[in-house]
């Protein structure tokens, strides 16, 4: 595939990333084949009434997630995107991944819209706090309260400063990179649209066609690392 852009011609760059950009580290996307929510009931496992019923058991499911990932490296993907970072300093990574990946690559500042795999916080006490143990212990905050995972799941509300970043990002950049996401949950998929309509160039990288493709000047069908090894060499 002769690349239609370079990353080198544009200053200032957004990569909007979804599970597909993962996938090639192993770590599974949510509805691809093998996709977690083929497995795993969202409503049992992924969602504030879940986790007020059976905490227990949300926080198995997440300490299976967080054993998942831990086991999981980097792809040549996510080294490329953080090459471009450090190249490139006014680059922003958007990601609804809670893998924390783009961070163990090596990039800085990553805008995490549905938040992190490896924070925990207790909502009663509003503290919010790294956590990596494996499994997560102790589940319990001094309060007696559980700590929660720091992930928006479904039917909650962004976080209205992350979602700020991200506007304000995608409103400067003139390059949109979206890599490996279905373009199926909102409001997440709304945002790529303030760069279309800003003028920025608009890159689509996924192995098909998803329902926000024609939002995009480029769509690329590949796997991620290929494609943006072509666009950066
Ligand atoms: N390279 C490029 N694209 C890929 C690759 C790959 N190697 N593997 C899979 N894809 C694409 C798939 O074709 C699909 O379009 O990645 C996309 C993954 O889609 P989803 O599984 O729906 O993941 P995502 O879009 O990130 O989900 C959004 O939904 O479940 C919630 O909060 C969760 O952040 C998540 C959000």
């Amino acid at each position: 595939m002769a690349a239609p852009i370079r990353l080198r011609d544009f200053q200032r760059i957004v990569f909007f990333t979804g599970a597909g950009m993962s996938a090639e580290s192993g770590i599974p996307t949510y509805r691809g084949s093998g996709g977690i929510w083929k497995e795993y009931d969202y409503q049992e496992y992924a969602c504030q009434a879940a986790f007020d019923r059976d905490p227990e058991k949300v926080w198995d499911f997440h300490d299976k997630r967080r054993a998942a990932v831990a086991k999981c490296e980097p792809n040549p993907g996510h080294r490329i995107v953080t090459r471009v970072q450090e190249e490139k300093p006014s680059t922003v990574i958007v990601t609804q991944n809670i893998d924390g990946m783009h961070q163990r690559a090596g990039a800085k500042d990553v805008v995490e819209l549905h938040g992190s795999l490896w924070r925990v916080r207790c909502d009663p006490e509003n503290v919010v706090r790294p956590d990596e143990t494996m499994p997560m212990d102790p589940r319990k905050c001094s309060c007696g309260g559980y700590w929660r995972p720091d992930i928006v799941w479904f039917e909650d509300q962004l976080d209205h400063r992350v979602v700020r970043r991200a506007r304000e990002a995608l409103e400067e950049c003139d390059l949109l990179v979206s890599i490996g996401t279905s373009g199926v949950v909102y409001p997440a998929a709304q945002l790529p649209r303030i760069a279309a309509e800003r003028g920025a160039m608009t890159v689509e990288i996924n192995l098909e066609d998803t329902p926000v493709s024609s939002l995009y000047r480029h769509r690329l069908r590949g796997k991620a690392s290929d494609v943006l090894a072509e666009l950066y060499g």
